[in-house]
């Protein structure tokens, strides 16, 4: 396996116990639980000037703090997104600044390949030729994409809701699609038995592989970077199984940990309230969440009643001073409008989640007056263009 100088392994979160990569591909041989990439910090030669002298173009200028080097990675030249000023929107929230992490300027639309780009170089290091996933759509795409630059065949499993532009491009990929009636549950179902058929397919699954919120994490080291080093006082995340959370708010703690930042941003996890089972166990003050029973929301990507990683989620919300916020839909899409028409940048449906929680965050005191809040536009608007306008179109528009 070819990986990198400080990589030294996965840990359970579970039990704790620390395996080797080669071997333990995906849930803890032990116990079944998640595992996480563990590095010898020591042997992490990195610092401010270092980084600096290295263009920004892709999230693999943090190949020191990744598990496969540059030259190994099934790229496309992903993350180094630009994080953009949106004054008229800090005015609004009554904050020093809003900043907006686009996202949506990745190959494939979304944050999901800064996921995939490290999962499918695992695969390829492990000798996959097919790989698999259930998704509610940008996910799907994104495995389909990478798949196909590794030339590994892709099998993927999308809800009917899932959006026309995830299941063309799953298409155009060149990837086989299953499209199952119903919402994620249900594609995950149909998944788990077609994996069961299939001992040649190697899962893509969140939390199932432990390199995709691996790969989310370095939007947090790019968030930083681009502010020169300070740290926001507050990140604001659409939140469904909680990954790029996660992974945020490890970068966060291993930044600090190697002493080039101090503090570690208030992370809050946005949610629609037709499915908020992170909201509703943070307000309990529950380490983990109940399942929602009837989801329902036009939030494909966060749609998400089961989390499985939620204590995880809980605990860098905790950890971080942060919090959970739901909004309903209505609120979200109108937020992704006032974005576009204040601010010019495409919120999608689901990443709109994050401007309306924001926004009741504010209502709630949440924000000193001079805060920095960064809101994670985690995708395009154009994956749901039609979801937007039809928004506008019920209002008479
Ligand atoms: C655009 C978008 N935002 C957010 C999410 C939720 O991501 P996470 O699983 O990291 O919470 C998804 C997942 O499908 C998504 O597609
Ligand atoms: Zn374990």
């Amino acid at each position: 396996m070819d990986t990198t100088e400080a990589f030294v392994g996965l840990d359970c979160v579970d039990c704790g116990e620390r395996h080797d990569a080669a071997t333990a591909t995906h849930r803890c041989p032990d116990c079944g639980g998640i595992l996480d990439p563990a590095y010898d910090y020591d042997a992490v030669d990195i610092d401010r000037a270092t980084l600096a002298e290295r263009p920004f173009e892709t999230m693999w200028r943090y190949h020191e703090l990744l598990p496969f080097p540059r030259d190994a990675a099934v790229s496309m030249d992903e993350g180094a997104t630009q994080l953009v000023d949106c004054p008229t929107l800090a005015d609004e929230l009554g904050v020093g600044r809003v900043l907006i992490k686009d996202e949506g300027r990745n190959p494939t639309g979304t944050f999901k390949d800064r996921g995939q780009t490290v999962a499918v170089t695992a695969a390829v290091q492990h000798g996959a030729d097919e790989v698999a996933l259930a998704s509610a759509g940008n996910a799907g795409q994104a495995a389909s994409a990478y798949a196909a630059r590794a030339g590994l065949d892709s099998n993927v499993f999308l809800p009917s809701r899932a959006g026309f532009t995830n299941k063309a491009m799953v298409n155009v990929h060149g990837g086989e699609m299953t499209v199952v009636g119903g919402r994620i549950g249900d594609a995950g179902a149909a998944y788990e038995d077609a994996l069961a058929e299939h001992d040649d397919w190697y899962p893509l699954q969140t939390f199932v592989t432990p390199y995709r919120h691996e790969g989310k994490k370095t939007m947090l080291y790019e968030i930083v970077e681009q502010e020169d080093w300070e740290v926001p006082d507050a990140v604001v995340y659409p939140t469904g199984g909680g990954v790029g959370l996660v992974g945020m708010h490890k970068a966060a703690t291993e930044l600090r940990d190697l002493g080039l930042t101090d503090d570690l941003p208030a992370m809050y996890a946005a949610q629609a309230s037709g499915c908020a089972p992170i909201v509703e166990a943070f307000e309990a003050g529950r380490e983990r969440h109940e399942p929602v029973e009837t989801p329902d929301t036009i939030c494909g990507g966060i749609e998400i009643p089961d989390p499985g990683a939620s204590p995880l989620i809980l605990e860098a919300l905790r950890e971080s001073d942060g919090g959970a916020v739901a909004t309903d839909d209505d609120e979200i899409l109108a937020s992704a409008i006032t974005v576009a028409q204040e601010e010019g940048i495409e919120m999608g449906a689901t990443c709109a989640a994050a401007a309306s929680g924001a926004m009741e965050l504010a209502e709630q005191g949440e924000f000193g007056p001079n805060a920095t809040v960064v809101l994670l536009n985690t995708g395009a608007g154009n994956k749901d263009d039609d979801i937007l306008r039809s928004h506008l179109m019920g209002q008479g528009v």
